[in-house]
């Protein structure tokens, strides 16, 4: 306890190693916000030049994100791992988070076949959530990929996952994620009827999505989408 009655931020008997290891920690999450920088300038080279050639974007938009210390944490102890930097980069493929969200579904497919075609990413993991939907509806296309960074020591391999998904179907994982994250719901009163009527919503995007291909391959080549 200090002076004004709280307790130290350095509850470790070393508080030198406490301030090393959170500078091996920053560097780290350095590393991994760098790799995002990598897979975001691909996405974007792609995005250009297909509305150059096509005269439309496939991508509307692209969210970032690092994984907070808590989650990180919290993610090793439960796979039973000790919260050192080789098992963060070992055993975890999400600190690095990249979410693509397309126009529409086909849209998907073509983003992820020319991400994984080129030959300085290597493709770790693909859980096509699309083709096979989780039981609660919710739809994505999931990749786990490597992608060289070169930093001023050499260069290192870093590991990242990439959804991609439509709006409808970021708007349904959107709104599901705020719903099913509020505290106490799966003990409340009603929960299935919750549940339900979220696997109905995510059956109205499905049919969305299809029918907006639909009309899209209906029109053929058009502009400014
Ligand atoms: P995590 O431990 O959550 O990373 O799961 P996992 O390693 O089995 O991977 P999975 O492919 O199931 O999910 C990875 C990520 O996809 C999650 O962190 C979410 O961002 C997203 N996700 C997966 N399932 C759902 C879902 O049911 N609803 C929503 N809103 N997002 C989901
Ligand atoms: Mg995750």
């Amino acid at each position: 306890m200090d002076e004004n009655n709280q307790e130290s931020w350095l509850e470790t008997p070393d508080p030198q190693l406490f301030i090393n290891n959170a500078a091996k920690f920053n560097d780290l999450m350095m590393m991994y916000r760098c790799a995002i920088r990598e897979i975001r300038t691909k996405l974007e080279v792609l995005d250009d030049e297909f509305s150059v050639e096509y005269k439309r974007n496939p991508i509307s938009f692209i969210k970032t994100r690092i994984k907070k210390p808590e989650s990180i944490y919290r993610k090793l102890t439960k796979l039973g791992y000790e919260f050192t930097a080789e098992n963060i980069q070992q055993q975890l493929h999400d600190v690095a988070g990249v979410r693509v969200v397309c126009a529409f579904v086909d849209d998907i497919y073509t983003v992820a076949d020319l991400l994984a075609g080129q030959d300085d990413i290597t493709v770790i993991e693909v859980r096509d959530y699309i083709k096979n939907p989780k039981p609660n509806g919710y739809r994505s296309y999931h990749m786990i990929v490597d992608i060289p960074v070169f930093f001023s020591k050499g260069k290192t391999p870093m590991r990242a996952e990439i959804q991609i998904r439509t709006i409808g179907m970021d708007f349904w994982a959107t709104l599901e994620h705020q719903i099913r994250y509020k505290k106490g719901i799966e003990e409340m009163e009603g929960y299935d009827k919750i549940s339900h009527e979220l696997q109905c919503c995510a059956t109205t995007v499905v049919d969305m999505d299809n029918e907006m291909l639909r009309i899209k391959n209906m029109i053929g080549q058009f502009h400014d989408i």
